[in-house]
């Protein structure tokens, strides 16, 4: 079978970004399966602008929406920032609420932060808004994150995350 196309977006642009390893994590591990592929610096984009329509449209903003349409499947890791989705991430999903690109779209939402629950839940609702395909068992929620993805990683953390990551290749799976 074709390996599926994925769009990974890291809510954070930190060198040493916990989040961005563990995109980096899936992307090995599921090598065989997965042509994942890391979004590019969010932080590009301009803020979202309801005035700046289609015909005024930045190319990163163009870009970002096309990676998200082709992709056949989505996994956002993120961290929170003061109980909130990171700003750069919830302005790229902004950027996206006047299209259908995240419309029956499959999901994966890895939440890896000190605490996260709020990050957790809001992003369950604006993914939901979005009509993304988000079932529950496609979504994690790390807290402590520093700490478990210390050395070789927890490996109850990775039970999880491969346990989450069977729910997000099956629902991609099941639209085909
Ligand atoms: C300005 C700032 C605010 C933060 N606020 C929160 C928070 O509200 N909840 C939380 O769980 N972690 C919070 N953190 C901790 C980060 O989520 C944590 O450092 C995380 O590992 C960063 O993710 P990264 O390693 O992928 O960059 C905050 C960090 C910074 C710098």
């Amino acid at each position: 079978m074709a390996k599926k196309k994925i769009l990974g977006i890291p809510g954070s642009v930190r060198t040493q970004s916990i989040n961005q390893a563990i995109l980096q994590n899936i992307a090995d591990l599921y090598a065989d399966k997965l042509d994942l592929k890391i979004c590019s610096d969010l932080s590009q984009l301009p803020h979202f602008n309801p005035d700046l329509g289609d015909d005024n449209l930045a190319e990163s903003v163009a870009k970002f929406r096309q990676e998200v349409s082709d992709a056949d499947g989505v996994i956002i890791c993120t961290p929170e920032y003061v109980f909130s989705p990171p700003a750069i991430l919830k302005n790229a999903l902004e950027w996206t609420v006047s299209t259908t690109v995240f419309s029956e779209k499959p999901v994966a939402l890895i939440v890896a932060s000190g605490l996260g629950e709020k990050t957790y839940e809001s992003l369950t609702l604006i993914l939901h808004t979005l009509g993304a395909r988000l079932p529950p068992s496609s979504k994690l929620l790390i807290q402590g994150a520093r700490a478990k993805f210390k050395a070789a990683g927890d490996q109850q953390t990775i039970e999880e995350l491969k346990r989450t990551m069977a729910s997000f290749i099956q629902s991609i799976e099941n639209l085909h």
